[in-house]
């Protein structure tokens, strides 16, 4: 049987990149999958037919993880769609770089939103229907080791992550409900393409740091992430696992 049959999973902001490597993932392992987009309903559409295809069940749902009520309608629609929620992907993530003279409090309410408030949002109505044997893991960043110049409110959203993590891993506990962070190193996306990361001198020091020596690719994360959707990991929680290529 495989690791994750009879389970399912909500993966936000997998439209792309990272998330949809991971909703890919979860469904190659065997979970049903609610495939969650802000605005890229093409690129949403585009991985639930990959999966599909494959023989997987998916399902595409729009929503901004940052408004409470459109992060309520996602998870509510994995229990209509599938019955039943086990696994929640908190992925959805914006990144910009902006030297402290130039950051604003627009740019410090964008990041904080998605990357905070959307994490609380999604966890907040997924509790209500996860039970014992459930799983959050959250995506947070390897910046928060290597507090790189210029991202100062990028950074301070993955901390604020790790720990707003660390404290629901012991809140949820007594439910037997699991809480992870994975942290990635650089990973090649389509995010950090339209960054303007991907070939740049940011990228290439990124990659110089890396002690496996090049990008990290969606996959590379992705089958960390199925290890902690799984039961395989029944025995783990509240931990942060470097998906890095050894950057700390
Ligand atoms: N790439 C890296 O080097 C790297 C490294 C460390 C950590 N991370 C983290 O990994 C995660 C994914 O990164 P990525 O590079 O794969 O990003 P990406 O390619 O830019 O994709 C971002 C995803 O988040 C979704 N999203 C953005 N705002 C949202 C919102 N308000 N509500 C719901 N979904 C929203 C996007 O949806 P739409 O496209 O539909 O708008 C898209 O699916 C992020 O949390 C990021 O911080 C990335």
């Amino acid at each position: 049987m495989s690791k994750l049959e009879g389970k399912v999973a909500v993966v936000t902001g997998a439209s792309k990149g990272i998330g949809a490597a991971i909703a890919k993932a979860l469904a190659k392992d065997g979970a049903a999958v609610i495939v969650n987009y802000a605005s890229s309903k093409a690129g949403a559409d585009a991985v639930v037919n990959a999966i599909t295809a494959g023989g997987g069940r998916a399902v595409a749902v729009q929503a901004d993880v940052s408004q409470a009520a459109q992060a309520q309608n996602l998870v509510e629609a994995a229990v209509q769609r599938f019955g039943r929620l086990d696994v929640l992907v908190n992925n959805s993530g914006v990144y910009e770089f902006a030297a402290i003279e130039e950051v604003t409090e627009e740019h410090y309410r964008r990041l904080f939103d998605v990357n905070v408030l959307g994490v609380l949002l999604a966890t907040q109505a997924a509790a209500k229907h996860l039970g014992e044997g459930g799983s959050i893991i959250n995506i947070s960043s390897a910046v928060t080791d290597v507090l790189t110049p210029t991202s100062a409110v990028y950074t301070g959203t993955k901390g604020a992550l790790n720990a707003i993590s660390g404290v629901l891993a012991n809140e949820l506990a007594p439910r037997k409900i699991r809480v992870n962070v994975v942290s990635p190193g650089y990973v090649e996306t389509e995010g950090t393409h339209t960054a303007g990361i991907a070939g740049s001198e940011m990228e290439a020091g990124f990659v110089a740091q890396t002690p496996l020596g090049r990008a990290g690719q969606p996959d590379d994360i992705a089958g960390v992430v199925a290890f902690l959707a799984s039961d395989d990991a029944r025995w783990v929680t509240g931990e942060v696992i470097n998906a890095s290529g050894g950057v700390r």
